[in-house]
């Protein structure tokens, strides 16, 4: 079996991010046609060369019927005959739910790690939010794998003329060190505390910067930005950017990120949003090896 036929098939949502790593990686692109019956049930069809590779894409922000959708998309290629079946998530959901932090909840991690895991031979994503957790393939054990944002992300941080990197909090971390590390800049992290769904407080160690840029994984309601914004103003820094690997921004988020002092908000484009300014297909193409 050669890998020549292996495609890259794509749901219309992450269209611009397959066809970008399906260029990189020097494969076809083809479309996954999604079918919406009036009682909100899906009917997806693919078109996959019996015995080739397939790789399907797409990022699972607003996630639960995405999910569905993917799962019924590799089932799919299986039929048709695909040999293997690789599911890049740019972005992927559920990550957060990590523990049970509360009696009768779920580790939604877990649960939907072995969704994936069963359903896929490998699992590609960009930045998973892994906190209790060192690898990905913990969560999804066939195959999962946590691509590093931090080369794509330290390239864009060099050209902002920024002299330090700022992170919310622990979970920040490891990313905020990659990235200094990768930029050549110094970084910092702060202490976090979730009060509600949107609304944190936080607090940063003594530091002395001129422009500062944040970084996190992702963005939400942006009460996180916001709150780290507002924290570096108080410590005396007069320029301040923003940059998140996945852009989920509710609504008023980057309002409310602007208005606590942000400049600039950068995201890479794991999820299609304007802000989106760093490209990361390449490093996914890196993963998936040549043709
Ligand atoms: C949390 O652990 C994540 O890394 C982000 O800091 C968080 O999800 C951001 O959410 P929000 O924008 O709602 O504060």
């Amino acid at each position: 079996m050669t890998r020549s036929g292996t495609r890259v098939h794509a749901f219309a949502d992450s269209a611009r991010f397959a066809r970008d790593l399906a260029r990189t990686a020097g494969r076809g692109c083809v479309p996954v046609r999604v079918h919406r019956f009036p009682d909100g049930e899906s009917l997806v069809r693919v078109a996959t060369p019996p015995g080739a590779d397939a790789i399907l894409v797409r990022a699972l922000h607003d996630p639960n019927a995405k999910l569905v959708e993917v799962l019924l998309a590799g089932d799919a290629l299986r039929r048709a005959g695909a040999r293997r079946v690789t599911l890049v998530a740019p972005y992927l959901p559920y990550m957060r739910q990590d523990a049970v932090f509360r009696p009768g909840e779920p580790v939604s991690q877990r649960a939907v790690g072995r969704l994936l895991g069963g359903a896929f031979d490998r699992v590609l994503t960009v930045e998973a939010h892994l906190h209790r957790i060192r690898r990905l393939s913990e969560a999804v054990h066939a195959g999962g794998e946590s691509i590093s944002a931090a080369p794509a992300v330290a390239a864009w941080a060099r050209t902002t003329g920024a002299d330090l990197v700022v992170g919310p909090d622990v979970e920040s971390a490891p990313f905020v060190r990659a990235v200094a590390r990768a930029a050549g800049l110094p970084g910092v992290v702060g202490r976090k505390d979730r009060l509600g769904d949107a609304r944190v407080r936080l607090r940063l160690p003594a530091l002395a910067a001129r422009h500062a840029v944040i970084l996190d994984d992702i963005a939400a309601s942006g009460g996180t930005l916001a709150a780290t914004a507002l924290a570096l103003r108080r410590a005396g820094v007069r320029r301040i950017d923003a940059l998140v690997v996945h852009a989920i921004f509710a609504r008023g988020a980057t309002a409310r990120i602007r208005a606590a002092g942000v400049r600039r908000i950068v995201s890479c484009d794991t999820i299609p949003h304007p802000t989106n300014g760093v490209r990361v297909a390449p490093l996914v193409a890196a993963v998936l090896g040549g043709r």
